[in-house]
C-alpha cells in the first residue's frame, strides 16, 4: 500500500521524464507503465481516469510547455481563425457592392495609407478611371461614389494586414519565450506561409479584374472565377487548420470509445467535411461568373428539370468551370448532396453513445446544412441581394466550423484501446 502511494505520488515526476516515449508508443504501453509503477492491474475506471490525466499532461505538453501557455496559444490561433472567417465575410461583401477592383496597385507598406487631401483623393480616382471597371461600369461615378467602394477595398485589405500582424508578432513572443514545441512548430510555419500566400493570391486575382485586354472580349468587368476559388478555398483551408489546432489545445478530450461504428463515423464524418469544402469551392465559381443571375427559380430550372443549355461549350469539360448554367447547375447539385451527407451523418451518429459536447455538435451541423440551403435558394430566388448573398456566405464557413467541431470531438484518441 505503502509503496502503491509512494509510486502514485511520483507519477508527475516521471510523466515528465517519460512523456516522450510514452506519447510515442500508445495505450498499452501507457497503462502497463502505470500498471508496473502503481504495482497493480487498474480497474476500467481507473484506466481512464489515469489515461485522461495522462492524455492532457503527456499529449498537449508535447505542443507547450505548461497549462496556461497551451490555452494562451489555443485563445491565440482561435482569434487568428476568427479573423480569417471575418476576413471571408468581408471580402464576399466586397465582391457583391462591386468594391473589389476600386484600388489598382498594390504595396504591402505604402498601401496602408489612403488618400487623405482633395488631392490625392483626384489623383486616386483618376488613376481607376484608366481602368475597365470604370469604362465598361462605372463610368460618370462621382468622387464620393469613388470613396464608398475604395474604402470597401481599404479595410479588407487592412483587415488582412491586421491578420498578419495578429498572426506574427505573438509567434515570435512565443517562440521567444518557449512554448512552441517541435510538433507545433511546422504546423506554424504552414499558416504562416498560407497567410502571405493568401495576401498575394488575393492581388493576382484583383489583376485579373484589372486586364484591359481580357475584361475587352465579354465587356464585363469582374475577376477570374478561377483565381476567386483558389483564394476563397486557401482562405477555407487556412480557417480549418487554425481552428482544428484551436481545438485541440482548448477542448479537452473526451473518453469515447474506440469502436468499431466510432471508426465508421470518424471516416463519415471526414467524408462529409471534404463535401462541404468541394460545395463551397463550386459556390466560389457561382459568385465569380455571376451564375446566381441566371435561372432564378427552384427547384426547376425555368420550366425544365435539366437545362438544356448545360452542354453548349467546347471542349465539354470547359462547361463545368466557365458555363454560368452549368456550374448553377452543379453547386445546386453539391449543395443538396451535401445537405443529404448532413442528415446521414446525423442518423449514423444517433444511436451511437456520444459525450454531449459531440451530440451538441452533430445536431448544430445539422441545423446549419438545413439553413446554408434555404438561405442558398433565397439568394437565387431573389437575385442575389448583397445580404442574404454575404449570409449564404458566411453560411458556409459557419456549416465548416460545425462540422470540424464534430470531428474534433470525435477524433481518435491515440490512448483509447480498440474495442
Ligand atoms: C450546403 C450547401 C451549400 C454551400 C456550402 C454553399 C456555399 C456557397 C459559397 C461558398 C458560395 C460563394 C459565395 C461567394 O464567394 O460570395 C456560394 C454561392 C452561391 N450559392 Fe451556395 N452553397 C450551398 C448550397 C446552395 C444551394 C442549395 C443553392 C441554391 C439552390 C445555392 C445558391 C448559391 C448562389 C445563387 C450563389 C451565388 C451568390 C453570389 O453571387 O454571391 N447554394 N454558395
Amino acid at each position: 500500500m505503502i509503496l502503491n502511494s509512494c509510486c502514485l505520488r511520483s507519477i508527475p515526476i516521471i510523466q515528465g521524464l517519460l512523456r516522450r516515449q510514452i506519447s510515442s508508443r500508445g495505450y498499452s504501453s501507457c497503462t502497463s507503465i502505470i500498471s508496473r509503477l502503481t504495482g497493480r492491474t487498474l480497474s476500467i475506471g481507473n484506466r481512464l481516469a489515469q489515461l485522461r490525466k495522462w492524455y492532457t499532461t503527456v499529449n498537449t505538453t508535447d505542443y507547450v510547455r505548461s497549462e496556461t501557455a497551451r490555452k494562451i496559444i489555443g485563445y491565440w490561433l482561435l482569434g487568428c481563425s476568427g479573423m480569417v472567417y471575418g476576413a471571408v465575410v468581408l471580402g464576399g461583401v466586397t465582391r457583391l457592392t462591386e468594391s473589389g477592383l476600386s484600388m489598382v496597385d498594390w504595396h504591402l507598406i505604402k498601401g496602408m495609407k489612403p488618400p487623405r487631401t482633395q488631392q490625392e483623393w483626384e489623383d486616386e480616382f483618376k488613376k481607376y478611371q484608366n481602368f475597365p471597371e470604370y469604362k465598361y461600369l462605372n463610368e460618370g461615378m462621382t468622387l464620393s461614389e469613388f470613396k464608398r467602394i475604395f474604402y470597401m477595398e481599404y479595410a479588407h485589405r487592412m483587415w488582412g494586414r491586421s491578420i498578419g500582424a495578429v498572426f506574427f508578432l505573438p509567434a515570435v513572443f512565443f517562440a521567444y519565450k518557449g512554448w512552441i514545441t517541435k510538433s507545433l512548430k511546422p504546423r506554424l510555419f504552414i499558416y504562416g506561409g498560407l497567410l502571405a500566400f493568401q495576401g498575394l493570391l488575393g492581388w493576382y486575382m484583383v489583376k485579373s479584374g484589372l486586364d484591359e485586354e481580357k475584361i475587352s472580349k465579354t465587356q464585363i468587368p469582374r475577376v477570374s472565377q478561377y483565381r476567386l476559388a483558389a483564394h476563397l478555398g486557401s482562405a477555407f483551408a487556412l480557417y480549418a487548420l487554425m481552428f482544428w489546432q484551436a481545438l485541440t489545445h482548448l477542448l479537452p478530450p473526451q473518453e469515447l470509445a474506440n469502436t468499431k461504428n466510432i471508426r465508421h463515423l470518424r471516416i463519415y464524418t471526414h467524408g462529409t467535411l471534404s463535401l462541404v469544402f468541394l460545395t463551397a469551392l463550386s459556390g466560389a465559381f457561382v459568385a465569380g461568373l455571376d451564375a446566381g443571375l441566371v435561372y432564378n427559380s427552384f427547384p426547376k430550372f425555368a420550366d425544365r428539370w435539366i437545362p438544356d443549355d448545360l452542354m453548349v461549350m467546347s471542349p465539354k469539360i470547359k462547361n463545368f468551370f466557365e458555363n454560368a448554367t452549368t456550374v448553377q447547375f452543379d453547386h445546386r447539385l453539391m449543395g443538396m448532396l451535401t445537405l443529404s451527407a448532413v442528415v446521414g451523418l446525423w442518423a449514423m451518429a444517433r444511436p451511437v453513445d456520444l459525450p454531449r459536447r459531440a451530440r451538441l455538435a452533430v445536431n448544430a451541423t445539422l441545423a446549419m446544412a438545413g439553413a446554408q440551403v434555404l438561405l442558398g435558394i433565397s439568394t437565387l430566388l431573389y437575385y442575389v441581394p448583397v445580404h442574404l448573398a454575404a449570409l449564404h456566405q458566411s453560411g458556409s464557413l459557419a456549416l465548416l466550423t460545425f462540422t470540424l467541431w464534430f470531428g474534433h470531438e470525435i477524433k481518435r484518441n491515440r490512448l483509447m484501446p480498440k474495442v
